[in-house]
């Protein structure tokens, strides 16, 4: 078992490259299953453990998969087995990304069901509800989603729920449907536009993607495409907090800025100071810029978040921001509207000295002078990029243990820290 330790107190400097972001390149390598002929090339694809657990997956299901550098050469042609076993689906939920791709081309998918998760409950009933919607004929049987179809026919679906793999999931279905699919209170999130500007290029028909109602009509077949993942709005906005929370002053490269949300306005009304080095095109919201944070002379102030579906606070950045506020004066209160069980970093915290408390799905954050280092372990992926961010402002050190949730979504995380001045490494424990 692997732990992280940080000697706490250093002040980051320097410049930080933003990677390719985790949760669009899943989607984008689970549309390559949609291709029917040539090789997809996806480029900028992350370094991380999810990416190699979708990489297996399709691996195992016949697709012949290369890495060059941060490229994915991807061939879907030869796949036969329309399968998702529960020892991959049971590592990464976003696995299920692959039951609409699936029965779309094959009209057939057995999909193991994602169980219980660290964060919330997390059903996928909208994803089999809609694909029903198309004719998808789906049973649940020895743990795993079985699905059928002739081929899949165009519906008008409305999302009770936004959800964001759901939206996914229903787009990949219905770019091969029969007829035309209206996805209504669809998922607004950057990632989505850019599965549709990929889908778009393998010759789907796509309108609305970035909006609340997206239209699809169904295409017979799609071919091979090229994309550019774009880059990861969670890790650029987790390095913001980093250099903000160690009083540093860094150049985040890569930044989607555009595409960042509420995470940018909060970030300067806590205080921080949020300089754009080139300026953002504006039918450019899903490139990446260089963007310089350091702290504000007034110093952090606590206020409220309350996370939201985007364009509103992510929660992929409720542990991250907590932390920064648990050293802000006055008092904060974080809302989490998305995932019921979502602040298990809280418990972690409180054994730094902060003072945080939990009330049903809110957290008061009462802003302290400093942290103290402390064994903590990480409960889920952006939990643990939370305890590092509490580290690296601790006085002292903190030893995180149970790593591989961090390497699940941030790639060489201590190592791009060092580089711009902390204390850190991973050792064997
Ligand atoms: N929901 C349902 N039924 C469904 C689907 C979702 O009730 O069929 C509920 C969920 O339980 C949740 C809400 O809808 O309360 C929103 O969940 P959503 O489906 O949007 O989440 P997701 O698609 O499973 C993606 C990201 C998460 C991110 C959430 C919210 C990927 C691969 N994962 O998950 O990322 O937190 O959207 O933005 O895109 C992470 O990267 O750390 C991570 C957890």
């Amino acid at each position: 078992m692997e732990s992280i330790v940080v000697q706490g107190g250093r002040k980051l400097s320097g410049s930080v490259v933003i990677d390719g972001a985790k949760n669009s390149a899943l989607p984008l390598i689970a549309a390559t299953l949609l291709a029917a002929s040539g090789s997809c090339r996806l480029e900028n694809v992350p370094d991380l453990r999810d990416i190699n657990t979708i990489v297996h997956l399709l691996a195992g299901m016949g697709a012949a998969i290369e890495r060059q550098g941060s490229s994915l050469n991807i061939t879907t042609t030869a796949v036969e087995n329309c399968q998702a076993p529960y020892d991959l689906v049971k590592t990464m939920r976003a696995s299920i990304l692959v039951l609409g791709p699936l029965l779309a081309r094959f009209g057939q998918a057995r999909v193991s069901l994602p169980g219980g998760c660290a964060i919330g409950a997390r059903p996928v009933n909208l994803h089999i509800k809609g694909l029903e919607m198309m004719g998808a004929r789906i049973r649940v049987e020895h743990g795993y989603i079985i699905g059928q179809a002739e081929r899949l026919q165009g519906a008008d679906i409305s999302f009770d729920v936004t959800t964001v793999t759901g939206t996914e999931n229903l787009m990949m279905a219905a770019v091969l449907a029969d007829g035309v699919t209206v996805l209504r209170n669809a998922a607004r999130e950057p990632e989505i536009v850019d599965l549709a500007v990929f889908l778009r290029k393998m010759g789907a028909l796509i309108e609305g993607e970035g909006t609340h109602t997206i239209t699809i009509s169904g295409v017979e077949k799609l071919i091979a495409a090229n994309h550019q993942v774009m880059p990861d709005r969670i890790e650029a906005g987790t390095f913001m907090v980093a250099a903000g929370i160690s009083d540093g002053d860094v150049i985040i490269e890569n930044a989607p800025l555009a595409a960042m949300g509420g995470v940018v306005t909060k970030l300067q009304e806590i205080g921080l100071l949020v300089e754009a080095l080139a300026p953002s095109k504006e039918d450019a919201v899903l490139a990446g810029v260089a963007v310089r944070i350091r702290r504000g002379s007034a110093g952090l102030r606590g206020l409220d978040v309350k996370t939201m579906p985007y364009p509103g606070f992510p929660t992929d950045m409720q542990a991250q921001v907590m932390v920064l506020l648990a050293l802000a004066e006055g008092t904060s209160v974080i809302s989490e509207t998305i995932f019921e069980n979502r602040f298990m970093h809280v418990f972690e915290l409180q054994r730094m000295g902060a003072a945080i408390e939990v009330e049903g799905r809110s957290a008061i954050v009462r802003g302290v002078k400093g942290l103290s280092g402390a064994p903590v372990m990480a409960s889920d992926l952006r939990a643990s990029a939370g305890l590092v961010l509490a580290g690296l402002a601790a006085e002292g050190e903190t030893v995180m243990s149970r790593v591989y949730h961090l390497d699940r979504g941030y790639a060489g995380f201590e190592k791009k820290l060092k580089l711009l001045g902390a204390d850190i490494e991973r050792i064997k424990a």
